[in-house]
């Protein structure tokens, strides 16, 4: 049992390290940054398929995410909704763990069910990549497009007669992610249906002559008519906002405002712009298929571990200072106040920041602990090796086996990159080393026998 001022201790270390409250994602990225307090207003009750990333700002893994994000943002433009939660921001703690995040990134898929406000939550396993990304969340956007025939077409334009109608025309069996966004876009307000060429009874009513065109019957008796714009998401939105309000979140609609351009018939397939999805006339990949390929899923543990703890002269000798001990590094305190001096954190932060980093990277690294001034062990440690002043913060690393140590000797540098270049001189066996007073090594277990040898 850990003496209950150790776990204070702790407990203030942990408030002590340095929370980054600024995301990876700017203002300007086409990824939608949420928090846990609109979370259910932007995702939980969209009509929308979206796909959340948890993350941290210091996780190397949700950083290397986070081109493909964006450009898989980019790409779902219109059909998706593609946000990032930062975990790291205290505000959004709670949330985080609420939505059973474990590591970072994680990546959940959130689809719309049949009850509003309860989507369907899964975990993202998939590559992490642009293109998987997008292939993923593309499957799941909500499919409210009726595919109808010659023989029950005019069935359907029967139902809801009030509501305006949209039809699409078009070669393909499969239902575009484009027609099908449109179709959540204006859920409940225009109906939508897509009719194949085949379908010539339907195709000679509407007077279509080439494929894909999209029609709108206005309701309430008026003439159909035929859409002459671009196909593309934000054309057709502002096309169909003519005859019924988009629903509140529709995509295209806060774009469509300030962005508009003008309108050609073109439908040339070369116009594929990185920004804007290109109207992709059903089975086609959205994402070139030469996407980066890289980023196989891994996760972190979070929050950022803090440095270990050796509160007691035993486990001091134990971790670093027993005969068959190899190199730690440790962080010898200095004495407490209300909290620990500012380069005492930034030691420790910089200290777990080094830690971490390897944990990730999956390289080894020698163990490093934070020693508080209130182990004896640690007051023993320094007289013998004449660091008296208790006011500052040591970092030192030992090797009990060799008998060596080594002094951080940066005065009033404590930044992870001063520390890391310190390191790794250690771990390349470059540098002085002193040689550890006798005594050290293994004391704490000597002075136990001798107690035993007393009784
Ligand atoms: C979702 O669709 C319904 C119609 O089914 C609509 O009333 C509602 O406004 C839509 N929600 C959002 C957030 O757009």
């Amino acid at each position: 049992m850990l003496p209950p001022s150790s776990f204070l201790l702790a407990a203030s270390l942990l408030a002590a390290l340095p929370v980054n409250a600024d995301g990876i994602y700017t203002k300007k990225s086409p990824v939608l940054q949420v928090t846990g307090k609109d979370y259910n207003s932007l995702i939980a009750n969209s009509n929308y398929t979206s796909i959340v990333e948890f993350y941290a700002p210091w996780c190397g893994h949700c950083q290397s995410l986070k081109p493909a994000y964006e450009k898989a943002a980019q790409n779902l433009n219109g059909l998706a909704k593609v946000a990032a939660i930062n975990c790291d921001d205290d505000d959004n703690k709670p949330f985080c763990g609420q939505m059973g995040v474990q590591g970072f990134p994680t990546l959940k898929i959130v689809t719309p069910s049949k009850k509003p406000g309860k989507p369907r939550v899964e975990d993202y396993q998939g590559a992490r990549t642009a293109k998987a990304i997008v292939d993923a969340v593309v499957d799941r956007i909500p499919n409210h497009v009726k595919r109808a025939t010659d023989k029950d077409l005019d069935k359907w334009l029967g139902q809801n007669e009030e509501r305006p109608k949209a039809i699409l025309f078009t070669e393909k069996g499969t239902t575009s992610p484009l027609i099908r966004a449109l179709a959540v876009d204006f859920l409940g307000a225009v109906d939508v249906a897509q009719v194949r060429n085949k379908e010539l009874a339907s195709v000679e009513k509407f007077g279509v002559s080439e494929f894909p065109t999209l029609v709108v019957v206005p309701g309430g008796g008026a003439e159909h008519q035929l859409y002459e714009g671009e196909l593309k998401k934000q054309a057709m939105v502002e096309f169909l906002s003519k005859f019924a309000t988009p629903n509140p979140d529709a995509s295209g609609k806060a774009a469509s405002s300030t962005n508009s351009k003008p309108k050609s018939k073109s439908k040339s397939k070369s116009s594929k712009s990185t920004s804007k999805p290109t109207f992709v006339p059903d089975d086609e990949p959205i994402v070139d298929a030469n996407d980066e390929s890289e980023a196989k899923p891994a996760q972190v543990p979070i929050p950022v571990p803090p440095l270990p703890t050796l509160a007691t002269p035993e486990s001091l000798e134990s971790s670093c200072l027993a005969p068959k001990s190899g190199t730690c590094v440790l962080a010898l305190l200095p004495e407490q106040g209300e909290a620990l001096p500012a380069a005492a954190t930034d030691a420790l932060a910089s200290l777990a920041e080094i830690a971490h980093k390897h944990a990730q990277r999956g390289t080894h690294l020698f163990p490093l602990y934070a020693v508080p001034e209130i182990n004896s062990g640690s007051q023993t440690l320094r007289n013998a090796l004449g660091l008296e002043d208790k006011q500052g913060v040591e970092i030192i690393a030992v090797n009990a086996r060799r008998g060596w140590w080594r002094r951080y000797e940066a005065q009033d540098v404590y930044s992870a990159v001063a520390i890391e270049r310190w390191v790794d001189a250690i771990r390349l066996g470059e540098g002085k080393k002193e040689k550890l007073p006798e005594g050290l090594v293994g004391a704490a277990e000597k002075a136990k026998e001798a107690e035993h040898d007393e009784l």
